[in-house]
């Protein structure tokens, strides 16, 4: 900065020693006076001429003075720290279902998608779970019309899936599932869920056994110990619901495993025989199993997160810590 100003002062000082009102090109113009009647026009001619280049010249300089001395490395510090860019992260459910999805796919399982909006038939009827009958109740659905609905599940994909393949079909279907839940710590009106079906002939229940423990040992660590409780799904028989040893007290009972030692994380069973009707198969022919597992669930216990909210929150300084 010092030199840009002083090379604007010499220039400065040049301008007024030539172009002052009392510098050189002034004091010539007063010599006119001296000069011959008919000789003035010329030397004025000259004079202001001379006066012109002088201006141009001087304006040239101040101009080059700054764009140069802009360049030459004095104004810029090329030593003084940036400013940083904000650099985002990834969401933590993303960061979980990139994990579930990288174990199954190792497992030889492929992905399939189905649509959030979908049909009464493909959420419940084909999935065993005909109209007034009391399962429906376990889920609190968003109708759009009376046969339209946003799923509560990510179940729908087996349909789809099943009614456009011929088995084997070894698939996971990860998506947005919608329930008209009271929101609170606990539960939010939408949620992420990963579907799991294998169906070939001659399946079993240990291989559904072997293949979920395999992925909870995966996911949460080689030490985690896992148990299978029976349990009811209209789509499965039989059904359990599988628990992970609590990754928090290891098993020795706390607050979060409600003394248990126990959490739960997901709902599986081999697939119902009317699921094979309602897609085609032929009951006799065809053994599989499905399961279904929240991935909020999984990841609010895998970091300690305590409100489920605060994935839908948008807070920055919640996500940056991920
Ligand atoms: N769809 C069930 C639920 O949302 C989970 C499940 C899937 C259970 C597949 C068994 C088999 O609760």
């Amino acid at each position: 900065m010092e030199t840009l100003s002083s090379e604007n002062e010499a220039v400065d000082q040049m301008r007024t020693k030539y172009l002052g009102r009392k510098g050189l090109v002034a004091s010539l113009f007063i010599e006119m006076g001296k000069v011959d009647s008919g000789e003035r026009p010329k030397m004025g001619k000259i004079l202001n001429e001379l006066k012109l280049e002088l201006t141009l010249e001087i304006d040239r300089l101040s101009q080059s003075d700054i764009s140069e001395s802009k360049t030459d490395g004095w104004e810029i510090d090329l030593t003084l720290p940036g400013d940083p860019m904000p650099v985002g992260s990834i969401h933590p459910l993303t960061q979980v279902l990139e994990d579930i999805k990288s174990i199954f796919i190792r497992l030889g399982f492929s992905l399939a998608y189905g649509p959030e909006i979908d049909t009464e038939f493909y959420n419940f009827e084909a999935l065993n779970i005909p109209r007034h009958h009391p399962a429906r109740d376990m889920q609190d659905t968003f109708y759009i019309s009376d046969e339209v609905l946003l799923r509560t599940h990510t179940s729908d994909t087996q349909i789809h899936f099943m009614e456009n393949h011929e088995p084997p079909v070894r698939i996971i279907a990860p998506g947005r599932v919608y329930r008209n839940e009271d929101v609170s710590v606990r539960s939010y009106c939408l949620f992420h869920q990963v579907e799991g079906l294998y169906v070939d002939s001659g399946v079993t229940f240990s291989e559904l056994k072997g293949t979920l423990d395999y992925f909870a040992r995966e996911l949460f660590g080689k030490n985690m110990k896992t148990r299978f409780r029976p349990s009811y799904f209209p789509f499965t028989e039989p059904s359990a619901e599988m628990d992970v040893s609590c990754i928090f007290c290891k098993g020795k009972g706390c607050s979060i495993c409600k003394k248990t030692g126990w959490l739960e994380i997901l709902g599986c069973g081999m697939v119902d025989p009317e699921v094979y009707r309602s897609v085609k198969y032929d009951p006799d022919k065809w053994t599989g199993y499905a399961f279904g597992l929240g991935i909020e669930r999984i990841a609010m216990l895998k970091y300690g997160i305590q409100d489920i909210r605060l994935f839908y929150s948008g807070d920055v300084k919640f996500l940056r810590q991920f």
